[in-house]
């Protein structure tokens, strides 16, 4: 066995466990961030006595995104045999080192490594001082002994592998290297060690070995100051809560031997109710939450601190009151971030072991026995089953517990995740409710594996609605219902999130969820996002599921971005009988500190706007009188609100109220002349060409200029989403049993004129199976040029439900922009559109592109009523979708990456008759039913004018 195969030496000389703090005043800290000498050897068994010849590479950092290895992107299967605990022979090998100065020794000096993936030997001036692993947890040694005054050396020698990457089987990644922040610290010899202020809601209760001089402060103002020994408690008199919303810290200064030591406490209490709601400070709180995970577009696993902060204001902005640390402790600058900006932590340990699941093929009847999930948890080769293996799982909680324990935002201390449930996480959590009994013990599988009592929230991740409706509804659960993930955020969506908070906001013992996730992992290549199965070498992979995230990596928002912020927006509002009701979602804060609007839209214009404050406390209700005549229209009349503070729009409503449409007007019927092929028709400034054999206009030529530029044709394909993938093969694969919706036709049985109308009998059809909707075709044709459509058909009984269903029109490239009366600006679908307000815009088909990185369906419009593009006007009354873009449907679906769509010169345009919804099928529950374009029967209407 080699020495980082041991179990039984995870670590050596690495210093016992305290809270996190850099210490000031007289104490020294030399951040050792910055160039580093730094050599790479495919196997660590090449690393030389003296090495001659040193690149050099920046700390933090991971070494694969500076040209050592090739990425490696793989969600739960290792990357190497399931053989614990031993890990490949050839382990490659990153040794970094550079110099550092202590120009005079006086005290004890310390050398910190927040984050090293996956093992380090540390060396100082060439001799050994200890061992550690655990990628995301801080590991302190002393080098007193080793360090001199003057220059001294540091080497750190990284391994690509060790026991513990077992525990490390995350879905991201597989980066290595010092990839957080590094440093020395120089300190007085009695130095203060560990520092306990676990907060309560009531005093500040300070632990420390010793004496100790302390200060707290509200603000600027000093509360107390005192000396103590082993403990303190001080009792503000009208204590000041910390909650997310109001995330109120008091200063607290302790000082020993000229050492300053600054931390901050908040109070406050978490509890759960006897409805199992989860109460903050005693009020019932929803967790609007998401799971992080570090991830820089161009850094890796390694973030900066600029990173880092824009991360949670963007989320503030998006509503966001809740992140879980997926799937291991965050940096300490981001646990103080997290304190100050106001956010409910779960704060997860190190630990995922997903991979065991998979150690065996997937042959039927081979392993009698082994369900087909895997998570076969009474067979001890589990880490988390196997006694071996114990000490690592207490260990990994203790370390993560211990270091953040002071931290108020610090909600509740998760055990890791897809890691099984065994003994060694119930000692775990036996560990932790002795340490620690005021925080709320999640483990994910105790919910799915285990006992669910093993924990102290009911947790589960991608519940289907109805799941979680009976897990509210149900005694079994007595505890918070919690879903750890949900609303899988991958590509185009998520579709379903809206729905699940109008759940958790029903049910006292739903207490919210995190969506699954913040943002896509991606590693850029010539300016290109790539993914698992882009890079050479890579023995497994997960293609693009590591592009998952609520907002692209570099943190630009899409729609499911906004569609979260909706979700979890401070307000909800109602519209009855000319009354305006707002509910105030929000916890702590009055609605006093926003500013409220509400304006009415007349197709579009704003007929009347009013500012306002509403004095409204959290969890009530006002209401306001907006009386309203019946006004008439030709699109539409609606009441929208918003919610704003300092510029920024937090929440947006929109109420349909009742109109009156103003009536068309009857046209006459143009003439209509034909000859063998075709049908003519012409008035003041149009002409157009239908053809009879292909049923479709093949010319419509406007004040002279023509507006098509190729076929129109029925189709009912969209390129499958990251959403639909698991569906696709429903829609286009040939061998098994798809639609073949990708090869279809468009058949003609007979085209006539009777009574002054073009009456075509057409179907749809795809290669190889029968046809999948048959339809008669009406066109009425008016002297101005108006062509109104009118479809009425049969979708075949047993079709598969349908992505979409429409017209796709080819345009010229001048036909770029465009304006439209339904839901925009941000694309939209059936159950995506609670940012996306009916109104009036304006955009183009360069605007409607949405990079996604695998390429996908986007850009649809809902509930849209007009749209003009080029000279030519598409409106209906009942409402169609519509899609502008400058590819096509095939290029899209084609495509892996975003370098290879390529446009065609032409102007795409879908008029659709439905488009189904998103969900978040990628990894979620299935698409809703009522969300499919599932039914037989469908009656669709549109026209076509000059414009
Ligand atoms: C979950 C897992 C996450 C991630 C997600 C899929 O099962 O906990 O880590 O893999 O699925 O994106
Ligand atoms: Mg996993």
């Amino acid at each position: 066995m080699r020495d980082y195969e041991n179990l039984q030496k995870t670590s050596e000389n690495r210093n016992a466990l305290r809270n996190y703090y850099i210490p000031t005043g007289i104490s020294e800290y030399h951040l050792l961030n910055g160039e580093w000498k730094f050599a790479y050897f495919e196997r660590d068994i090449d690393v030389p006595k003296t090495i001659e010849k040193w690149d050099t590479i920046p700390v933090p950092s991971c070494w694969q995104l500076y040209g050592y290895e090739n990425p490696n992107y793989t969600n739960l299967r290792y990357p190497y045999p399931v053989d614990p605990p031993y890990v490949p022979d050839d382990n490659p090998c990153g040794v970094y080192e550079r110099e550092f100065e202590i120009s005079t020794k006086w005290g004890k000096v310390y050398f910190v490594l927040e984050g090293v993936s996956s093992c380090a030997y540390v060396f100082v001036n060439n001799e050994y001082v200890g061992f550690t692993q655990g990628s995301h947890l801080q590991a302190e040694f002393d080098i007193t002994n080793h360090v001199k005054e003057g220059l001294n050396t540091i080497t750190v020698k990284v391994l690509k592998w060790c026991v513990g990457s077992y525990m490390e089987d995350q879905d991201y990644f597989r980066f290595n290297g010092i990839f957080r922040d590094c440093y020395i610290l120089q300190r007085p010899n009695n130095h203060i060690e560990d520092i306990e202020i676990i907060p309560n809601d009531k005093e500040i209760n300070i632990k420390l070995a010793g004496e100790a001089e302390v200060s707290i402060y509200e603000g600027e103002k000093l509360l107390t100051h005192a000396m103590m020994t082993d403990s303190f408690t001080f009792a503000p008199e009208h204590p000041i809560l910390w909650n997310a919303e109001k995330p109120f810290l008091y200063k607290v200064v302790i000082e020993r031997a000229e050492e300053i030591i600054n931390l901050k406490a908040g109070l406050r209490k978490i509890e759960v109710s006897d409805k199992y709601e989860l109460l903050i400070n005693g009020v019932s709180v929803k967790l609007h939450g998401v799971n992080h995970h570090d991830s820089s577009k161009y850094g890796g696993w390694c973030m900066t601190d600029e990173e880092l902060r824009k991360d949670l204001e963007l989320m503030k902005e998006l509503n966001i009151n809740c992140v879980r640390t997926s799937h291991y402790p965050p940096t300490p600058k981001f646990m103080d971030m997290m304190e100050e900006m106001g956010f409910y932590v779960v704060c997860e340990t190190d630990n995922e072991t997903h991979g065991f699941t998979n150690r065996f093929p997937e042959i039927d009847n081979r392993f009698p026995g082994v369900s087909n999930i895997r998570y076969d948890m009474n067979s001890n080769e589990w880490p988390g089953t196997n006694p071996d293996w114990k000490e690592e799982h207490i260990e990994r909680m203790q370390r993560m517990v211990e270091y953040y324990k002071n931290y108020a935002c610090v909600i509740m201390w998760s055990t890791g995740n897809e890691c099984g449930h065994g003994p060694n996480h119930i000692e775990m959590t036996k560990w932790t409710k002795k340490r620690d009994d005021t925080r709320l013990i999640h483990s994910e599988n105790a919910s799915r594996k285990g006992n669910i009592h093993n924990a102290d929230v009911y947790s589960r991740m991608y519940l289907k609605l109805y799941d979680l409706e009976r897990a509210a509804q149900i005694n079994d659960f007595n505890m918070p219902v919690f879903l750890c993930e949900y609303s899988h955020a991958m590509g185009n969506g998520p579709g379903d999130i809206y729905d699940y908070n109008e759940l958790f906001d029903k049910y006292p013992k739903l207490i919210g969820g995190c969506v699954w996730e913040w943002s896509d992992h991606v590693v850029v290549e010539d300016g290109v996002q790539k993914y698992g199965g882009d890079f050479e070498g890579e023995l497994t992979h997960d293609y693009n599921f590591c592009c998952d995230g609520m907002v692209f990596a570099d943190r630009s928002f899409k729609a499911g971005t906004l569609e979260v912020k909706a979700a979890y927006q401070p307000i909800k509002t109602r519209y009855e009988e000319g009354k305006l009701s707002i509910y105030n979602r929000l916890d702590f804060t009055n609605l006093n500190e926003y500013e409220f609007a509400y304006w009415i839209e007349v197709d579009g214009e704003k007929v009347n706007e009013k500012k306002m404050t509403l004095k409204v406390n959290p969890h009530e209700e006002t209401v306001i009188d907006i009386p309203y005549v019946k006004k008439e229209c030709q699109y539409g009349v609606y009441l929208n609100t918003s919610l704003s503070k300092g510029g920024k729009i937090y929440a947006i409503t929109q109420h349909e109220l009742p109109s009156k449409v103003k009536p068309e007007q009857e046209e006459e019927k143009a003439a209509l002349k034909e000859d063998d092929y075709n049908i003519y028709i012409s008035g003041e400034r149009f002409v157009y060409v239908f053809s009879k054999h292909y049923g479709r206009f093949e010319s419509m030529m406007v004040d002279g200029i023509e507006q098509l530029d190729g076929v129109m044709k029925l189709s009912a394909l969209r390129a499958p989403t990251d959403n639909d993938g698991k569906l696709a093969f429903n829609w286009m694969n040939d061998r098994k049993k798809g639609e073949n919706l990708d090869r279809a036709f468009n058949k003609v049985y007979e085209c006539a004129i009777v009574d002054g109308e073009i009456r075509v009998q057409c179907a749809l059809s795809c290669v190889s199976r029968s046809p999948l909707f048959k339809y008669s075709l009406t066109i009425r044709i008016s002297k101005t040029g108006t062509i109104e459509f009118n479809i009425d058909g049969d979708i075949r009984e047993n079709a598969y439900w349908l992505p979409r269903l429409g017209y796709e029109f080819e345009l010229p490239k001048a036909s770029n922009e465009f304006i439209y009366y339904g839901r925009g600006p941000i694309e939209n679908y059936c159950d995506m559109y609670h940012w996306a307000p009916v109104g009036m815009y304006e955009s183009s088909a360069e605007k409607e592109y949405v990079s996604y990185v695998f390429p996908q369906e986007h850009g649809n419009h809902t509930k849209v009523k007009m749209l003009r593009i080029g000279k030519l006007e598409f409106s209906s009354q009942s409402g169609f979708e519509i899609n502008v873009s400058k590819y096509t449907i095939d290029t899209l679906a084609k495509a892996d990456h975003t370098d290879e769509i390529k446009e065609d010169g032409k102007i795409h345009l879908r008029v659709d008759y439905k488009v189904s919804g998103l969900g978040s099928y990628s990894c979620g529950p299935e698409l809703q039913e009522k969300y499919r374009l599932d039914e037989k029967k469908i009656q669709f209407n549109f026209t076509i004018k000059p414009y």
